[in-house]
Order: structure tokens, then C-alpha cells, then sequence
């Protein structure tokens, strides 16, 4: 799938956010194997408990069985917008870390979609992997 569409499917994903706290919505579009799994940020009244919506396009994947994650798309802006500039939080690097450190993230900065691993996006990474070698 072809990084724009890629992304287009994320800003259709970020219509579902519920960002009932921050107003802030994002979307994600994660493909995986030869599948694609969407996901959206869930906030809820208790802030603790809300997810961002990488995470939530991994949930989706890894509860579906899928084993192999390649690349994955986010774009985030309060209401309707959506922002020239987003990449994904320190949280959900760390997350989809675990997974594939190669994984390709895709996302806009400065109006522009570019594409970068994770590894590009992270220095010094904590890697439990690593250690038990
Ligand atoms: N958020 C995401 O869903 N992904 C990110 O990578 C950045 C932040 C969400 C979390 C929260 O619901 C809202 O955006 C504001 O931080």
C-alpha cells in the first residue's frame, strides 16, 4: 500500500477518536501481513484509562493473530483538522518497538509525508533483547 493511502485511511480512522478530554483526535492505519488495521484515540472521563491510536491499530492486529508488522501511518489535529506536523509519542515508539524495530512510520511534517524507521526515530532505545544476550 502506497504511503498516501496509507495515510488517507488514518485521517478516516482519526472521524472515530473520542477525545473527550483533550478535543485532540489522531488515526492510525497499521499494515500488517497483508492486512490493514485502523485505529483511533479512545479517551475516557477517567484520563488513565485512554489509549492512543497506534496502540489501538496494534491491539487490533496482534488480537487478530497477525505476527508481522511493516508500517504505520498516523495524523492527528483537534477536531476536524488535521495537522500540518505529527509524529507519534515517545509511548507508542516504545510499544511497536517490541514488535519490529524496522517498522516504517509514516506521517506528516511540515505538509510533506515522509517515511522513517523507527530505529531513525529512536537513539539509545531500551531493548530487553538486547540484554539477555
Ligand atoms: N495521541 C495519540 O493517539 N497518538 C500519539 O502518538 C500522540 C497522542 C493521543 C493521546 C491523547 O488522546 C491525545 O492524542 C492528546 O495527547
Amino acid at each position: 500500500m502506497e504511503n498516501d493511502n496509507l495515510i488517507k485511511l488514518a485521517v478516516e480512522a482519526k472521524k472515530n477518536a473520542r477525545a473527550v478530554n483533550t478535543g485532540y483526535k489522531v488515526g492510525a492505519a497499521l499494515l500488517a501481513g497483508n492486512n490493514i488495521y485502523t485505529g483511533c484515540n479512545v479517551e475516557h472521563s477517567i484520563a488513565d484509562l485512554g489509549c492512543c491510536a497506534e496502540r489501538i491499530a496494534m491491539f487490533k492486529a496482534i488480537s487478530e493473530g497477525e505476527n508481522t508488522f511493516e508500517k504505520i501511518a498516523v495524523v492527528g489535529g483537534f477536531g476536524d483538522k488535521v495537522d500540518s506536523t505529527l509524529s507519534p509519542c515517545g509511548a507508542c515508539r516504545q510499544y511497536i518497538l517490541d514488535f519490529n524495530k524496522d517498522m516504517k512510520i509514516v506521517f506528516l511534517k511540515n505538509g510533506e509525508i515522509v517515511e522513517k524507521t523507527l530505529k531513525e526515530m529512536m537513539t539509545d532505545i531500551f531493548d530487553l533483547e538486547e540484554k539477555k544476550k
